[in-house]
């Protein structure tokens, strides 16, 4: 046992910062902490939160963690931060917060992402940063703040992302890890340094951007103020971290070409880890840079799986936890294809594989004949279409997948598991982890503290496959089910927008 037995994995998400410590000897989670954020909507699609609200609530879960521990702050060898993504903090010169966060769900900023098409041309915008300007992103927000209130942009002297400004408080310094800055637009992917082209392209100080870090560098210490204010040691390590999805991959043990993740939260992503940096020209297939040094992953991202889910409980029955037990039990009372009722889980438009902010959700095929377990079995349905239309975007490039991780809150059902088997056509596992991104971000810590050699290591020593669930005979009906679902889109696209897939 190391003289410092614990880690602290603090994952600032959308709903809440969530903290766990983690044994450093055994890899066990030994206490949890979660304090719940709110988000704003001052607009239709507009999402923002107030920083000072991660502050305080991941003050409050660290030191919920540690009076539950019973042990002194001697014990936490060092910290590794997750967060929700993309997200805009606009600081002034004195590092004083200049407006709200703009969140990753945010969709005010099609305007901006035709603006730095034009500036880069988008095939050039693609090979650089793997990907063509979304809504979520950070750049588009940047130009958006310059465009339409120019007196912030004027004042603005840096930018952070979420988990980054956590840690700003936390030890001084301005850092982002690679994984973070992939989603920002300014990234040249390939080398994981900022891209001096685009910033030309788009007319941006570089000096607003902070120093960039692999995840599991060590980038700063715990401050005596921070240390005040949280209960933790002065002088704690502090590595990058990355953002919730490389996390999420650590923390579920994806690093290798076969394996890929499915983490069915309110978003849905489709995640797979490579050696090469990936380059989609259609720029469908998002490309990233992994959390492991080295590697880079690839991603899908459904922005309302779960959240599709909870909409249908909200509206539908009666919003309380038991209602999503309702709705599986109805679903299995009906047969694949749900006779053929079909539902589209575009509630928040969508991001892959379908880049349309303006994409809705509709149920369609209805008879008297349906009741509500049709209803139900759709919307499970809709949201594993949509989720295999982005793994297939993955598997197209080469990607050879013969398992799939399932992860959060949706990885609990074992009638949606069975569902993802048949509708992806393989086997679908569990790992012993259940907060991935905040685990991932503890095993970054260990592995940044000295308590492994790399991530890798950590990730092989501490994260099990435990159930397994391969096709059913439901698996040979779904091809047809599923190719006849993806022609709804198209025929109802014309209705979502201007912005169409690519
Ligand atoms: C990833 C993404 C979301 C956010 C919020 O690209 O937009 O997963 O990170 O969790």
């Amino acid at each position: 046992m190391t003289a410092r037995p614990y880690v602290l994995g603090i994952d600032i998400g959308t709903s809440g910062v969530r903290v766990l410590a983690v044994s450093q000897e055994d890899g066990q989670v030994i206490r949890t902490a979660t304090c719940d954020i709110t988000s704003d909507s001052p607009q239709s699609g507009w999402s923002e939160q107030h920083p000072a609200d991660w502050w305080t609530a991941t003050c409050s879960a660290i030191q919920q963690v540690l009076a539950a521990m019973e042990l002194t702050s001697d014990s936490i060898a060092a910290i590794g931060l997750s967060g929700q993504m993309h997200g805009l903090i606009m600081l002034d010169e004195n590092d004083a917060v200049l407006r709200p966060a703009i969140l990753w769900n945010d969709q005010r900023t099609a305007s901006e992402c035709d603006e730095i098409h034009e500036a880069v041309g988008r095939d050039r915008l693609i090979q650089i940063t793997g990907k063509p300007a979304m809504t979520g992103f950070t750049a588009p927000k940047i130009l958006w703040v310059r465009n339409h209130e120019p007196k912030i942009y004027a004042r603005a002297a840096r930018i952070l992302l979420p988990k980054d400004h956590v840690r700003l408080q936390l030890t001084g310094e301005h850092v982002m890890d690679v994984t973070d800055a992939s989603g920002t637009s300014l990234l040249n992917l390939s080398e994981r340094t900022w891209s001096d082209q685009l910033l030309q392209d788009l007319n941006l100080n570089p000096s607003i951007l902070p120093r960039l870090a692999e995840s599991s560098d060590i980038v700063g210490q715990i401050t005596s103020e921070a240390a005040k204010e949280t209960g933790l040691r002065a002088g704690t390590p502090v590595v990058a971290g990355a953002g919730d999805q490389a996390a999420g991959g650590i923390g579920c043990g994806i690093s290798s070409h076969t394996a890929c993740s499915l983490n069915l939260g309110t978003s849905g992503v489709i995640f797979a880890a490579t050696p090469q940096c990936p380059h989609d020209p259609t720029g469908a297939m998002h490309g990233y840079c992994h959390a492991i040094p080295g590697h880079w992953h690839v991603m899908g991202v459904m922005l309302s799986a779960g959240g599709s889910l909870r909409w249908y409980r909200d509206v539908f029955e009666e919003g309380d936890a038991a209602g999503y037990d309702r709705i599986i039990e109805g679903a299995q009372r009906t047969v694949p294809g749900a006779d053929g009722l079909s539902f589209l889980p575009y509630l928040t438009g969508e991001r892959t594989p379908h880049a349309n902010p303006a994409a809705t959700g509709s149920f369609t095929g209805i008879t008297n004949q349906h009741d509500r377990s049709h209803f139900a079995r759709a919307v499970l349905e809709g949201i594993m279409f949509g989720l295999r239309d982005c793994l297939d975007l993955i598997t197209n490039t080469g990607h050879q997948i013969d398992r799939i991780r399932m992860t959060g809150g949706g990885a609990r059902s074992a009638f949606w598991r069975q569902m993802a088997a048949d509708i992806f056509g393989c086997t679908i596992t569990t790992v012993n982890v259940t907060d991935g991104s905040a685990y991932g971000a503890a095993l970054l810590a260990m592995a940044g503290g000295g308590r492994f050699n790399s991530v890798t290591d950590a990730m092989n020593e501490f994260v099990r496959e435990t159930a397994e669930t391969r096709p059913s005979q439901d698996a040979t009906l779904y091809p047809d089910i599923h190719e006849r679902w993806r022609t709804l889109y198209p025929i109802l696209a014309p209705t979502f927008g201007q912005q169409q897939s690519s």
